[in-house]
């Protein structure tokens, strides 16, 4: 019997930075293992941390199988990489187009797949993808990543259908403005008080409660649905933006 045969594990994508980095520190501190999985290489650096493209199908299933052998059994799975490749439709590229949908929705599937199957067999788990108040609404400059994140959204849900009969629940978070260098990028110095105030001329509402999400706001959520608390929650999506798309 190896040390790990009875541990578990949360396996977190986007584990770097924003969002991802808040979800890891949340289930370390309520003592679970986390596997940080990341893009970035600077990754390897941190505790039990894996580099992990997750458009790469083949890397995906590596990075799940090593992860199971050297920590142990996946319960959980947080779906967080993203990317977010501002501009209009009309003059968006092919290359951007393409990235975006395989890193916000393909690599959410190619994550989920090779989890999911595992968690099938155990016949338990819980799956949390990290999608956008973006799917919700149209937003200027924003459609290439809305569309990935409202297909990852879906797709989490029809995951959730399939994987049911096994006991796994599989539930997604919406946030909305959350402080993260994926938000400073966007916003390239120009400060927050639009996001906050709404900006009429871009179709854009404001964020009722008047602040911008940290990514402990998100964390908490996403927590929340993994956990025994939300036992009988499956195939839900769990705005946390403040008010700012009014649902
Ligand atoms: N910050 C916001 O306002 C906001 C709002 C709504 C949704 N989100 C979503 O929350 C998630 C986290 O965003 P964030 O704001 O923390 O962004 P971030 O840019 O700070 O972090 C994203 C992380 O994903 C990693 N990543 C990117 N491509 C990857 C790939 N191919 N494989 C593995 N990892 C990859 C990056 O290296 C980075 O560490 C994203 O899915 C994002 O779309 C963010």
């Amino acid at each position: 019997m190896t040390v790990h045969e009875n541990r578990t594990v949360v396996m977190v994508t986007g584990a770097q930075s924003g969002i991802g980095a808040a979800v890891t520190a949340a289930f370390r501190s309520a003592g679970q293992c986390v596997a940080a999985c990341d893009l970035d290489p600077e990754i390897v650096g941190l505790p039990h941390g894996y580099h992990v493209d997750v458009t790469d199908s083949v890397a995906v299933d590596n990075a799940v199988e090593v992860i199971e052998s050297e920590l142990g059994k996946i319960v959980t799975l947080v779906n967080c990489a993203g990317i977010l490749r501002p501009g209009s439709l009309l003059d968006m590229t092919d290359a951007d187009w393409e990235k975006t949908q395989a890193v916000n929705a393909t690599g959410v599937f190619y994550v989920t797949r090779a989890v999911g199957s595992r968690m099938a067999q155990r016949k338990a788990g819980a799956i949390v993808t990290v999608a956008s108040n973006a799917a919700l609404v149209p937003r200027m400059d924003l459609g290439a990543y809305a569309a990935s994140k409202a297909a990852a959204a879906h797709l989490t849900r029809c995951f959730g259908l399939e994987l049911a009969a096994h006991g796994i629940r599989c539930n997604v978070v919406a946030p909305g403005s959350t402080d993260t260098p994926m938000l400073q990028d966007l916003l390239a110095g120009k400060g927050a008080t639009s996001l906050i105030e709404g900006n009429l001329s871009q179709h854009r509402l404001g964020i009722p409660l008047r602040r911008i999400a940290t990514p402990d706001d998100i964390a908490d959520a996403v927590v929340y649905l993994a956990s025994e608390q939300a036992r009988h929650i499956t195939m839900q999506e769990l705005t946390v933006d403040g008010g700012a798309s009014l649902r």
